[in-house]
């Protein structure tokens, strides 16, 4: 008969599991708290799943009663699973992450630009006016920003920035920024002539477009860079967290109840693909008329309740107002054509929370150093993001 197996070779045999969502085996990933093998050869193996109605469980178990019971010795395979904790789950996303940033395939947005995707379920909630008027008010910080309109087709930021500038490649078919209002912008709606022509378009694949946009761009090096996400969840929120693992994202939500299962549904994407949310802002709330007074035409404390369903702050309150429509329209976002207004102040005040939060890498002046420095350890000559900039 053969020798009882070990643990170690257990494991070993664990590393052939692989968690495709985390993208990455279950033993680095953290999720095997508990091997044991008893004489006989039966072993128990418990894997601790993100969450317990995770959707690769039934794959996970099986490959776990393959690997394992192949080991010679092994008579039999107990897999028990269960859900982690809120803390094991922190720490397997962050290991996640990790990985996915060694993983992930270069692009030309620097390693220490801080990416905020600006996301909602829905279309109509507001996320371009968010982004286009966070993104200013960012740069009114003194930072260095970008703004990508990742709404492939359903592009809106070059007419809210009022510029019908046109993208243009070098020689080295690198992309270079429009410069609007001070911050840099690529969008699908400064290549394409009209928006009939983006409409025969539409059958290219849109993470194919975000690809392009991260890696044959010139960003430079940024602060932030603000991502104008499309509607809903789905190809492109799966690309971003594949091509740039440091995306964080800003759910955007109305203040109606209804809105928070949609928003729900985002957020919860966005922690599949390991995509931190960094905090809710809630738009068109309160509308201040003319006296003074505030009507809730939408409800009110749904961004409140959405936050804390997430575990993540309320960043900011955007008043209903149409200073931001008609600004939107005329090219001359509220931030810069009224700044002085409720909107615009609140739009700083949440663009100042923001930055707190997930603070500009020079300003964590050691972490800061150490990923500089980690970066130019690992750059292989040429062909580090950084390098192609500093060429350009
Ligand atoms: N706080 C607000 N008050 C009034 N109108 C707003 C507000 N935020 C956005 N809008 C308007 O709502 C419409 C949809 O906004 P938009 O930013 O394009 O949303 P999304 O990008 O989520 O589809 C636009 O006409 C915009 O001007
Ligand atoms: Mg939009």
């Amino acid at each position: 008969m053969a020798r009882m197996p070990t643990n170690d070779q257990i494991l070993e045999a664990l590393r052939g599991v692989v968690d495709p969502e985390l993208g990455g085996d279950v033993v680095e990933l953290g999720m095997i708290p508990d091997v044991s093998v008893t004489e006989d050869g039966t072993v128990t193996v418990g894997i601790a799943l993100t969450i317990a109605e995770c959707p690769m469980r039934s794959q996970i178990e099986q490959d776990t009663q393959r690997k394992v019971g192949a080991i010679p010795g092994v008579r039999e395979v107990r897999v028990e699973t269960r859900a982690m904790t809120k803390q094991q789950r922190a720490e397997v996303m962050s290991t996640a992450r990790l990985k996915a940033r060694e993983n992930a395939e270069p692009t030309l947005v620097n390693a220490l630009t801080r990416v905020i995707a600006v996301g909602s379920g829905k279309g109509g909630v507001g996320k371009s006016s968010a982004s286009v008027n966070l993104a200013l008010a960012m740069a009114d910080l003194d930072l260095k920003v970008g703004l990508l309109d990742a709404d492939i087709w359903g592009f809106s930021i070059p007419r809210m920035l009022g510029t019908e500038q046109r993208l243009e490649a070098g020689e080295d078919r690198i992309i270079v920024p429009v410069e609007a209002q001070g911050i840099k912008l690529v969008s699908t709606g400064l290549i394409v002539e009209s928006e009939e022509t983006a409409l025969m378009w539409r059958g290219l694949m849109l993470s194919k477009a975000l690809e392009q946009f991260l890696k044959q761009v010139s960003w430079g090096d940024l602060d932030y860079l603000v991502i104008d996400m499309p509607p809903g969840t789905g190809d492109i929120q799966m690309a971003l967290s594949r091509l740039l693992p440091q995306a964080e994202m800003v759910v955007v939500t109305t203040p109606q109840k209804a809105a928070q299962k949609v928003a729900v549904r985002v957020a919860d994407m966005a922690r599949r693909s390991y995509m931190p949310v960094i905090g809710v802002l809630e738009n068109m709330s309160g509308f201040e008329c003319a006296h003074g007074d505030v009507h809730h035409l939408f409800g009110r404390g749904g961004g409140d309740e959405l936050a804390e369903s997430l575990g993540v702050p309320l960043v900011g309150t955007i008043p209903l107002d149409e200073h931001i429509v008609s600004g939107g329209d005329r090219g001359m976002p509220v931030v810069r054509a009224n700044p002085d207004g409720k909107s615009a102040r609140a739009f700083a005040a949440a663009a100042r929370r923001i930055t707190e939060l997930v603070p500009a890498a020079r300003d964590e002046t050691c972490t800061a150093r150490v990923a500089r420095l980690l970066e130019a350890l690992d750059a292989p000559a040429g062909a580090h993001p950084k390098s192609v900039v500093n060429l350009g």
